[in-house]
């Protein structure tokens, strides 16, 4: 495994620039600061994890239904869901250098834990009670302003033609209130019985004071939810059987274990009775990739509440009328981007130098396998291997044409995306050599860089 320090990270960001992973967002303007864009190979990537996700949150259940809610939502969803009242990080100004800091995070960093719902007296309290061993990160003075909340929500101007930005649209703070929104429509057109889950891809925003590390916090990013419901006081069990659920999905991943760990939350945010993170060993040190939240039947009162629409379930075999209980999961994707990249990452000798490679879960990697002809000025081979192209690309989509440089080129350019395979026809392809090896191929792998010979005919087969 490679040692977790800032080189890996910058490692990463580099091998993800350099190979069409992932870009800065507006980089040809100098950036934007805490939003990335994920290119040819990014892309790929990103869409295998949500694939793989979507397979085990909806398909691979019974009672679990995807949804895709529209990003934006009436100003009053996020009273009701208690985000322009609660959802805010303590932020300070360094009166030197007018850096920005989160005090909490600050305040961590010294071993001191600050408290979610602490007021803005508490937590200033606390602060200065921690001022002389709090440094600014950018210029490493201790001289800084008072806490204030600052409220992560970004407002938009979606449908205000006045300008005065009274009662504005946010754009979502987290993805999950988009399932809230349509429990009623769920029930209505699925009829669904307790308990029952919806599943969630959506992006949500957050004016974040310090964006950082990389995919870790950014001010856009994508959450893949799940939300079961289930009968009031019944959730003790199901939430133990989530935990065990969402652990054993990174391992299907292929994510090392001993990179994972279990974190309860001492301090518990305004909608949550218990709370469990995920947490990935990053290079940077382990810190939260997904949480699983146990919300009661806060949200589901609280909409019911702030809209007058009855949100009640009522019970088909008793006729009983209650609100259920909500067991949630909520993660990052792109903290599980990143958490897959630093899992995959390793750089080790073979053949005599050191090579970089990712060793990506086959069902991940962006490019499936990659097939090249011996050498690109020999009409037989190229044709040939055209051939074998068309026919895994039918088959698997994501196959790429490597005919640049030598074949230990294409093999260490294929190792640092991460390509399972690399299939080679050569001049045994054709049956110049030995009659008997007309139409097989060499097939390497990745990880041990062995070569076998498999046939044409077999070779889709082989490859899945
Ligand atoms: N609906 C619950 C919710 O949003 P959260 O703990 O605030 O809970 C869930 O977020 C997950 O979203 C986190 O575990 C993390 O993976 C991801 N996440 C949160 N803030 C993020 C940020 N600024 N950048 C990237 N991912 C973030």
């Amino acid at each position: 495994m490679m040692e977790r320090n800032s080189e890996l990270m910058e490692k990463i960001v580099s091998l993800c620039k350099r190979r069409g992973f992932v870009f800065q967002g507006s980089e040809i303007y100098g950036g934007l600061a805490g939003v990335f864009d994920f290119g040819p190979r990014g892309v790929e990537l990103m869409n295998n994890i949500k694939q793989s996700w979507w397979k085990a949150n909806v398909y691979d259940k019974e009672n679990y239904f995807g949804l895709d809610s529209g990003m934006f939502k009436h100003p009053k969803v996020w009273d009701a869901s208690g985000h322009t009242s609660g959802f805010s990080d303590p932020l300070a100004e360094c009166k030197n250098c007018n850096a920005r800091i989160r005090v909490d995070k600050e305040l961590e960093k010294v071993g001191v834990t600050a408290d979610e719902k602490m007021s803005e007296v508490e937590i200033n309290k606390l602060f200065d009670s921690k001022r002389e061993e709090i440094k600014c990160p950018n210029c490493g003075q201790k001289n800084f302003s008072e806490a204030r909340a600052f409220n992560l929500l970004v407002k938009s101007n979606l449908g205000d033609f006045t300008s005065q930005g009274t009662d504005p649209v946010y754009l979502p703070g987290e993805a999950c209130q988009g399932i809230y929104l349509n429990f009623k429509n769920i029930l209505n057109t699925m009829s669904p019985k307790l308990p029952f889950g919806v599943a969630q891809i959506n992006k949500a925003f957050r004016n974040e004071i310090s964006p950082r590390n990389f995919l870790f916090r950014t001010r856009e990013f994508e959450q893949a939810d799940t939300q079961l419901f289930v009968k009031p006081n019944e959730n003790k069990a199901a939430y133990e059987a989530i935990k065990e659920d969402r652990w054993n999905w990174y391992l299907s991943l292929g994510i090392k274990e001993e990179n994972l760990r279990w974190s309860q939350h001492e301090n518990l945010v305004f909608y949550c009775k218990e709370a469990w993170d995920i947490e990935y060993n990053y290079p940077t040190g382990f810190d939260e990739m997904e949480g699983i939240h146990d919300r009661s039947d806060y949200d589901l009162t609280q909409h019911m509440k702030h809209s007058g629409v009855d949100l009640n379930y009522t019970d088909p075999e008793t006729n009983e009328k209650y609100i259920p209980w909500i067991l949630e999961t909520s993660m990052g994707l792109g903290r599980v981007f990143l958490a897959v990249l630093a899992d995959a990452y390793h750089e080790e000798e073979m053949d005599g130098s050191t090579r970089t490679v990712l060793k990506l879960h086959k069902d991940l990697a962006p490019v499936r396998v990659a097939v090249s002809p011996l050498l690109k000025n020999k009409p037989q081979l190229v044709e040939k291997a055209r051939e074998v192209f068309t026919m895994l690309k039918k088959e698997f989509g994501n196959v790429a044409w490597d005919d640049n440089g030598n074949v230990g080129k294409r093999y260490r350019r294929q190792d640092e995306i991460g390509t399972p395979h690399c299939v080679v026809i050569d001049f045994e392809t054709l049956g110049e050599e030995d009659a008997k090896l007309k139409d097989t191929v060499t097939i390497r792998n990745r990880d041990t860089g062995e070569q076998e010979r498999v046939h044409i005919d077999t070779l889709v087969e082989y490859l899945k």
